[in-house]
């Protein structure tokens, strides 16, 4: 059904139950997010897509629009509530872009960009999570992990849909874990979009590092924003 709805101000046609991130993107608003994969079930982790729908905050990625919805995405107070939060992902683990093999593929640093973020204005927390190598191919840089979800729920047992990864654990003492004997059984390419689908640089693949040169990695051709908008760098 063809309704309207107003993204900061603007009317806007699009179609009732459509995705809020999704339809905001088709109409050049770029709304950031971390857990949200266009087409696949909302995860709600990360609240990077923090806007404001009829008065109230919200995670636009779990809004299906409805029509009169009215929408704020561009004000100074939910920017900076945004920034906010993916300053807190910072802090809450150790990013050390430098040295990190998703450096220019990485959705956490990337998104920082975006967000003009120079610096957390929150207390470092440096958590130590022991790395976890047991797995064939892959091995956990655990500390940088931001908690998404998205290998949780997305990366599954091809044969029993059984979860491969799992979070044990809650609030500062929880880590990302790894089944090994379904970890093992994992085909190349699903072991390739294990890697692709964490945001950060905790899944990675052993026996490859920085094969990527600097220059041509995903974030260094396309910024998330020109991604999410559909845009080509020039
Ligand atoms: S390992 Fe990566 S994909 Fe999985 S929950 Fe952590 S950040 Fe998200
Ligand atoms: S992208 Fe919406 S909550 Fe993470």
């Amino acid at each position: 059904m063809s309704i309207q709805i107003t993204i900061d101000g603007q009317p806007v046609a699009t179609e009732a139950g459509h995705n809020l991130v999704d339809v905001a993107a088709d109409n050049g608003v770029y709304i950031p997010t971390l857990c949200y994969l266009k087409g696949r079930p909302c995860l709600g982790t990360c609240r990077v897509c923090s806007v404001r729908v009829n008065g109230h905050v919200t995670a636009a990625c779990s809004v299906p629009v409805a029509d009169g919805m009215q929408v704020e995405v561009e004000t100074a107070e939910l920017a900076d509530m945004r920034k906010a939060l993916v300053e807190f992902l910072f802090v809450e683990g150790n990013h050390n872009c430098p040295s990190c093999e998703k450096s220019g593929r990485c959705e956490l640093q990337d998104t920082g960009y975006e967000l003009e973020m120079m610096v957390s204005r929150f207390p470092y927390r440096f958590p130590l999570r022991p790395r976890e190598v047991v797995a064939e191919q892959l091995w956990l840089e655990r500390d940088r992990c931001i908690f998404c979800q998205r290998c949780v729920e997305f990366i599954r047992d091809r044969k029993t849909d059984q979860k491969i990864f799992s979070i044990k654990g809650r609030g500062s003492t929880a880590q990302i874990e790894i089944n090994a004997e379904l970890a093992n059984a994992m085909p190349p390419e699903q072991v390739r979009q294990a890697v692709d689908i964490c945001p950060v640089g905790c899944i990675l693949e052993k026996g490859v590092g920085f094969n990527d040169p600097i220059g041509q990695r995903k974030f260094e051709i396309q910024s998330v924003r020109e991604r999410a908008l559909g845009e080509k760098k020039k």
